[in-house]
């Protein structure tokens, strides 16, 4: 099951299994750059890079270098050059980018509804502790979003947020009571046209006192739930204009009752977020015991390829002009107009996998070779034979937004992923 996010929901129950985390040995890769990265040479053994590799990048003012994230002295660190690149970019603080003109409309429902009574961040670093990501949101320890497999690691103790609920209590401990965050988040996960390691969520919160409610002569949940979801059906109509909506109920760890809104929208359901009635224990935690709030955290990629007719995730990372010149400031919902299709190029590759093989692993060698060239990943056949070694088959589809690739480009970048797997893996080719 999908929520909010493009990418697939990480904190339902039915997740709530650890997968065993391998050691995988980190690659390097050069990737796109950001307008206010700080650049050093293309390292003189790698000659075929494309791209130069980022040395530096600024986050809400503070320079952080490449060596404090990607490491190799640190056998938790799984930051791979390819996502240290994308720190800096802050496509939602882009007023032209699909991305930034959602927040800002969403920014201007909150503001017309509540007379501004939602303080807004959209400038807090991605680089948060455990703590932060997890247990100030009641994460349970054995949850899967803690595995190295899922979640990008800079040490034992700091990761890359997988989720803006990462801000939640430390904003309560500052003495914010409603408030909007929005920000690049980061997860480990399979590549298709929805899939992206980096994206962007926004998180609301509000926070009532007991003359809130007491008036009401509503229980205190009750309240803060329907509040809740008469401010989202909002939200939704704000953007979408009349559509059809339903709630359906669900888990997260930190809200109860939690729920999901979908919109029904071009003939089917589609998850537009998450959200519910905030643990007790997080409010207790910032010593807000007598309260009651709400939170939600809805998935802006999602949004915006839908209200944009955006086809796939990774035009949200292009510096193609085609794409960039056609959303302007405050447009939101220009269609975008597609400016060639490119043909794809398919390939497969079959291994025997070993005990440590993951698929994201797996999917994020392929990324560090062949960066946003890669379109989709899928397992298209596995078997395990009768001494017990089980075989997959994978199809890579190459496809850039851009051009057309030549066979020789290809070939070679699936030679790289041959070698490459080998090396990173463990698996054996067959
Ligand atoms: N943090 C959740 C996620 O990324 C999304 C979410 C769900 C945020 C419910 C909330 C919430 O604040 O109440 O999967």
């Amino acid at each position: 099951m999908t929520i909010f996010s493009v990418q697939s929901t990480i904190f339902s129950r039915a997740s709530v299994v650890l997968l065993s985390s391998n050691g995988f040995k980190r690659f390097s890769f050069a990737s796109s750059f950001s307008s206010s990265a700080v650049y050093s040479p293309p390292l003189p053994k790698m000659k075929k890079r494309r791209y130069p590799i980022v040395s530096a990048v600024d986050i809400g003012g503070v320079t952080i270098s490449r060596n404090d994230l990607v490491r190799d002295d640190d056998p938790t660190n799984n930051v791979p050059d390819s996502i240290f690149s994308k720190l800096g970019m802050q496509l939602h603080r882009r007023d032209k980018h699909p991305i930034g003109i959602l927040k800002n409309a969403i920014y201007n429902y909150f503001d017309s509804n509540y007379s501004k009574k939602f303080e807004k961040f959209d400038d807090l670093s991605p680089i948060v502790t455990t703590k932060q990501n997890f247990d100030d949101v009641l994460v349970p320890a054995d949850h899967v979003s803690r595995s190295l497999n899922d979640t990008y690691y800079v040490d034992s103790q700091t990761v890359l947020r997988c989720h803006t609920s990462a801000h939640q209590a430390e904003l309560l401990r500052k003495g914010h009571s409603r408030f909007l965050v929005t920000g690049d988040v980061y997860r480990r996960d399979s590549i298709d046209s929805t899939h992206y390691p980096v994206f962007h969520q926004m998180e609301g919160f509000c926070v009532f006192s007991p003359e809130d409610w007491n008036e009401s002569g509503k229980d205190s949940t009750l309240y803060a739930a329907e509040d809740l979801k008469k401010c989202l059906e909002g939200l939704a109509r704000h953007l979408f204009g009349s559509v059809e909506m339903r709630w359906v109920d669900t888990y997260f760890p930190f809200t109860n009752p939690s729920f999901e809104l979908e919109i029904y929208f071009k003939e089917d359901w589609l998850e537009v977020l998450g959200c519910g009635v905030t643990e007790q224990v997080i409010l207790k935690q910032s010593g807000l015991e007598n309260n009651v709030a709400w939170a939600f955290g809805l998935g802006l990629e999602r949004l915006a390829m839908v209200l944009f007719d955006i086809p796939d995730i990774r035009f949200f990372w292009t510096s193609d002009e085609r794409f960039t010149s056609q959303f302007g400031k405050g447009e939101l919902g220009v269609k975008f107009k597609p400016y060639s299709k490119y043909p794809p190029c398919y390939k497969d590759i079959s291994f025997w996998i070993s005990d440590s093989f993951t698929e994201n692993n797996f999917c994020e060698v392929v990324r560090g070779i062949a960066g946003d060239l890669v379109e989709e990943l899928k397992l298209i056949d596995q078997f395990t034979n009768k001494k017990g070694m089980t075989s997959h088959c994978y199809r890579i589809v190459f496809r850039s937004m851009e051009r057309s690739l030549t066979d020789e480009e290809v070939n070679d970048l699936q030679s790289k992923v041959r070698d490459e797997v080998q090396k990173k893996l463990n698996v054996e080719l067959r």
